[in-house]
């Protein structure tokens, strides 16, 4: 089968990718001519574990290639892939559809009779109407179909999530799609294994909000009982596993952190309400979940004033980790950013390691240090904080960490450390869901004081009077 795929970003090119790794030809197209240029010379331009490989080798056997030509990539495609961004539009919170409406203006008198023009991007419901109605504007209706394909690949590990999902969503109008995208997946998926779940258009883009909406919400409980767990004197990750067992409710996305970030719960729980708003339904728990983990976001720098006794104007913070995840160089909507910005304002000097991210982080944030060794990162630092848990972060020799510091505090927002013995090393410890350490180490340190003129209660004060500008 040939497939063409619109969009190259962390969705369409795992995608095009693996459809050629089934065996099928795929051309996928950008508008972006660096991200072409690029890809023809064999350089993956984002960050995914076993991406290259899967790349370079399917580029070689001729299956898969890369062009900013959409007429080229179209021509003879009986599939075509709309999978362009679709961000949150500034100060509304819902959906930007603007390039998912204009690659379908681009393609409608360009495709082939018959083509299936299938919807990966995360859209709101009606989206494909719409999208149906622009080709239609430019070809007679029967001879083309609109169909939806909601993608749910976690960055990091999205090959395998796409090679082996734990199940295909397709949202199909008529008989010609449901035959092609059956046809697309059903010859590589067992069936026994991966379910194939067809549904109408409509149903099938709203699957896609309310798993992540789901997903977010999850995460979010966790979080506040962590909170609870810090009062009461539990630990999380103990009632975490506790919960999980039960298959009822799961392990995954139990892990209590700073708070969801990336690219797409952040959106996708926005567009959800929005909807949701648009059509008078209340979906409480997902306003709820939004609200909860923006303060989350917000409060987590407090985590770290409060570890370094009150303030941390003048202090120099040391932060590990600032992609929203590993293993990804995924730096939208990272809960990094705005954790940073907060301890700057308050007068902190920021020094920052990442595995990937660095490049991309240092677009966004201003006036920080980057170091591409963790132990130099650490240097002469008051304070480590941890905010993402890469596997080479784990790694870390925590007493050689120590060494380099001037206060030896670990703020792990992760719990990615083995916390009893980082405090038998001497470490004071803040951990997210367990009762943190009072005790002061002064055998590394010069005791931590308040500067005069501004107190713990200053900070708290400015994070809770915050705007909420990233909701
Ligand atoms: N990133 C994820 O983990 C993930 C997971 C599941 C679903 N999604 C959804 O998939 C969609 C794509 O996300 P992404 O992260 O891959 O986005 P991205 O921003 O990484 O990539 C989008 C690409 O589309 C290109 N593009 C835009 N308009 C175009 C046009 N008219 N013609 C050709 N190319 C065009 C851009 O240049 C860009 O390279 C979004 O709707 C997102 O919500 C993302």
């Amino acid at each position: 089968m040939k497939i063409a795929v619109i969009g190259t970003g962390y969705v369409g090119l795992v995608s095009g990718t693996c459809f050629a790794a089934w065996g099928h030809e795929v051309v996928c197209v950008d508008k972006n001519v660096e991200k072409i240029d690029s890809l023809e010379r064999g350089i993956v331009p984002i960050y995914e574990p076993g991406l290259d490989e899967l790349v370079e080798r399917h580029s070689a056997a001729g299956r898969l290639s890369f062009t900013c030509n959409l007429a080229e990539a179209l021509k003879g495609a009986s599939v075509v892939f709309i999978a362009v961004g679709t961000p949150p539009r500034a100060g509304h919170g819902d959906a930007d559809l603007s390039f998912v409406y204009m690659a379908a203006r681009e393609l409608a008198p360009l495709i082939d009779d018959d083509t299936v023009v299938v919807v990966k991007s995360t859209v709101p419901v009606g989206t494909g109407d719409v999208v149906q109605k622009i080709i239609a504007s430019v070809r007679e209706m029967g001879t083309f179909s609109v169909a939806s394909n909601p993608e749910f690949l976690r960055e990091g590990v999205a090959i395998r999530d796409f090679l082996e999902p734990d199940r295909v969503v397709i949202g199909v109008e008529d008989e010609r799609g449901r035959k092609v995208l059956m046809e697309l997946y059903g010859a590589s998926l067992d069936a026994r294994i991966t379910p194939i779940v067809v549904t109408q258009r409509r149903t099938s883009e709203l699957i896609k909000y309310a798993s992540n909406a789901f997903l977010a919400t999850k995460i979010t409980f966790i979080n506040e009982l962590a909170d609870l767990c810090e009062q009461v004197g539990s630990n999380v990750s103990e009632l975490a596993l506790g919960m999980g067992l039960d298959k009822r409710i799961g392990t995954s996305f139990l892990n209590a952190g700073p708070g969801y970030g990336g690219s797409c719960f952040p959106k996708d729980t926005m567009a959800l309400l929005r909807t949701a708003q648009d059509y008078g339904v209340a979906v409480r728990i997902v306003e709820e979940t939004v609200t909860a983990n923006e303060a989350r976001k917000r409060r987590m720098a407090l985590k770290v004033v409060d570890a370094l006794d009150g303030d941390v104007q003048g202090r120099t913070i040391a932060v590990l980790g600032l992609t929203f995840k590993p293993d990804t160089d995924d730096m939208r909507d990272a809960p990094s950013v705005p954790l940073i910005e907060t301890l700057q304002r308050f007068g902190a000097t920021i020094r920052a390691h990442d595995p990937v991210g660095m490049d991309n982080a240092s677009r966004i944030l201003t006036d920080v240090e980057f170091f591409d060794d963790a132990y130099e990162c650490a240097r002469n630092a008051d304070a480590v904080v941890v905010i993402t848990e890469w596997a080479s972060i784990r790694k870390l020799d925590l007493a050689r960490l120590k060494e380099t510091m001037r206060h030896a505090v670990l703020v792990d927002l992760r719990n990615a450390f083995d916390h009893g013995f980082a405090e038998k090393i001497g470490f004071r410890v803040s951990a997210i869901g367990r009762s943190t350490t009072t005790r002061y180490d002064t055998s590394t340190s010069a005791p931590l004081s308040l500067p005069l003129g501004r107190t713990a209660k200053d900070n708290h004060k400015e994070i809770a009077g915050g705007s909420n500008d990233n909701l």
